[in-house]
């Protein structure tokens, strides 16, 4: 959550930095900020509510300068206020920073602080690490002075820092990412890599626990446990700055469903006999477990159906969250089996970081291979389905089903013939990526439009798509959606039906359609109507989204149109589709 970008060099600092964070917004967009620092030395800000999509370098109102930081927000401690908005000054006005994470101890150095006679302009928990930056500096040179405040943090954040004067940014990291971009004569430092790559494809990654001080354009690396200097590779990263861009599509939601014949098709591609190895310790562990959070935890939770359907295994989903409350249960023998796209989520760090404690090795199912995730797993499995903007995981879901059931099949001992499978699929995603299906879809998402809840039912591999769709039709329509294994309607649910509440229901042609079917007429018998989606019509559908007959794999083209729908719904409702309110793409904090 939040996005940060500094920049040093020749170039126009304000519009390196503007057009740095447009590509971070969505990492946070509730308000957004700019400092820079003049040839005088002097520090200049302007801050806002707002996205900071739409502003332009007349709105900045900021001289030129060569060095400056800015960030897009996602409000932890304060509102969404100007007066919230970073950068945040110390009470001298001489330090300028920028905060990505929470500083969990910030009331004791608050109270500390203002027992000193500092005064505080904002509700944050960053304006607490300026001024005790500004405190230490009053014995300290200024990288010893934020090395120092880093130490008393506690809680996961990147800074990025400046100071009056000087002619240095400094930045540290423990807990958030930070990346520093080197092209000839300028330095970048950002939360991630697209704010800087139309300038550079040359990275290097700043580790939890070491700092980063830029001075003439050349970054130089420091430990922030002793302030010894540190080695960092240079890295050219494959990252194309086209990828990352929405092209002709309206929104990168509706250009990201509409790319997953291919990413499903790429998910496959796999090392061989990694998929091998990591097989057999799923077969030789004992009290395994799958972890991740929103639609990730979802994906982990069809892990538990297709490994236990496909590979013969039982292992447990757990949301990462909730994660802490079976730590108990780790030993040596378990394994950790993460999914996440960002590779920076908070919640899974802290699960992987219990499990590394006990030994565990840890399996990351990921999207981003050079995150903070991918550098604490024992194994990466890359899903390659490229970067993902939509705050809304669309591809990426489907890329780690996709993973999840090669590994599932790995465990079988038939690697061949999950691929196999799989990449048939991908081919029949054409039915539902085209504009015909596209209008279908559109009809039903009128239909709904209006509604204020709607419930969705799945039985099997279903109940975990079931999931997914709710969470999907939850950020982008901003309406009630709400999942239940079919079965357990009539344990409760059901009295939520009255006349015309519309019931999604996911179906797939295997041994749960019977069931399923019978679950359906029960919900019209009392007034609900009947959206199915499935590879056949049934009688009791009021409505009926074709998807193409897929077997067992049905869960990898049921969400599709549920993607849709959402996006459908998004739209009509006047929403950003991209940019769902309250959300982040990047949940950094606990
Ligand atoms: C999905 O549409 C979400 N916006 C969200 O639930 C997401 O899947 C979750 O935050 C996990 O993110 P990750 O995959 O980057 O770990």
């Amino acid at each position: 959550m939040c996005g940060i970008v500094a920049y040093q060099g020749p170039h126009d600092a304000r519009q390196r930095i503007l057009e740095g964070l447009k590509y971070l917004e969505y990492r946070g967009y509730d308000s957004w900020g700019i400092a820079v620092r003049s040839e005088t030395g002097v520090l200049n800000r302007v801050r806002n509510t707002g996205e900071i999509g739409s502003v332009s370098m007349a709105d900045l109102k900021l001289s030129q300068a060569r060095d400056g930081i800015g960030h897009t927000r996602w409000a932890t401690h304060g509102g969404v206020t100007v007066k919230n908005a970073h950068p945040h000054f110390s009470m001298n006005k001489k330090v300028v920073l920028v905060q990505n994470g929470i500083v969990e101890n910030y009331g004791a150095l608050k109270k500390n602080l203002e027992k000193k006679g500092y005064v505080f302009l904002s509700e944050t928990d960053t304006e607490v690490i300026a001024n005790t930056i500004e405190e230490y500096r009053k014995k300290h040179p200024l990288k010893e002075a934020v090395r120092r405040t880093m130490k008393d943090l506690e809680g996961r954040n990147a800074i990025v820092v400046m100071e009056q004067g000087s002619q240095e940014i400094i930045a540290a990291r423990n807990g958030s990412p930070l990346i520093v971009g080197v092209a000839p004569h300028e330095v970048f430092i950002a939360s991630d890599i697209p704010a800087f790559i139309a300038y550079t494809n040359t990275v290097y990654y700043l580790d939890d626990g070491q700092m980063v001080c830029v001075k003439d354009a050349r970054p130089e690396f420091f430990s922030l446990s002793n302030g010894s200097h540190v080695a960092r590779r240079k890295i050219t990263v494959d990252i194309k700055a086209k990828d990352a861009e929405k092209g002709d599509y309206a929104h990168y939601m509706i250009k990201e469903i509409m790319e997953q014949k291919e990413t499903t098709r790429r998910a496959v591609e796999q090392d061989e006999q990694q998929l091998k190895k990591v097989a057999d310790m799923i077969d030789h562990a004992y009290g395994s477990f799958l972890v991740g959070c929103g639609s990730a935890a979802a994906v982990c939770k069809l892990g538990e159906y297709v490994f236990a359907k496909i590979g013969n295994r039982h292992i447990n989903a757990v949301e990462a969250s909730e994660f802490k409350h079976f730590s108990g249960f780790l030993t040596p023998r378990s394994l950790m089996i993460v999914v996440s796209q960002s590779g920076e989520t908070a919640d899974v760090i802290e699960a992987i970081e219990t499990a590394k404690k006990k030994k565990v090795k840890v399996i990351g199912i990921l999207n981003n291979t050079s995150s903070t995730i991918a550098r604490l797993a024992d194994y990466v499995f890359p899903i390659h389905a490229g970067p993902e903007r939509a705050v809304a995981s669309t591809k990426a879901v489907t890329a780690q089903y996709a993973v999840m059931t090669l590994l599932a099949y790995a465990v079988r001992g038939d690697i061949a013939e999950g691929k196999r499978l799989l990449v048939e699929v991908a081919g029949q995603m054409n039915d539902l990526l085209n504009p015909r299906y596209g209008q279908y879809v559109k009809k039903i998402a009128k239909m709904l439009v209006r509604q204020e809840h709607v419930y969705i039912l799945g039985r099997g591999v279903n109940v975990p798509i079931a999931k997914e769709s709710s969470i999907k039709l939850q950020e982008i329509s901003y309406i009630h959606a709400e999942s239940f294994a079919a079965g357990e309607l009539k344990h409760g649910p059901l009295a939520l039906i009255t006349k015309k509440t519309p019931v999604i229901v996911l179906t797939g042609n295997d041994g749960d359609t019977i069931d399923i079917i019978s679950n359906a007429k029960e919900v019209q018998a009392r007034g609900g109507v009947i959206i199915g989606i499935g590879p056949h019509k049934h009688e009791v559908f009021d409505y009926w989204l074709h998807v193409p007959d897929v077997g067992e794999l049905s869960y990898m083209v049921n969400v599709l149109p549920i993607q849709l729908l959402a996006y459908n719904l998004g739209i009509l409702k006047g929403n950003n589709p991209d940019k769902p309110r309250n959300l982040a793409k990047s949940v950094t904090v606990k």
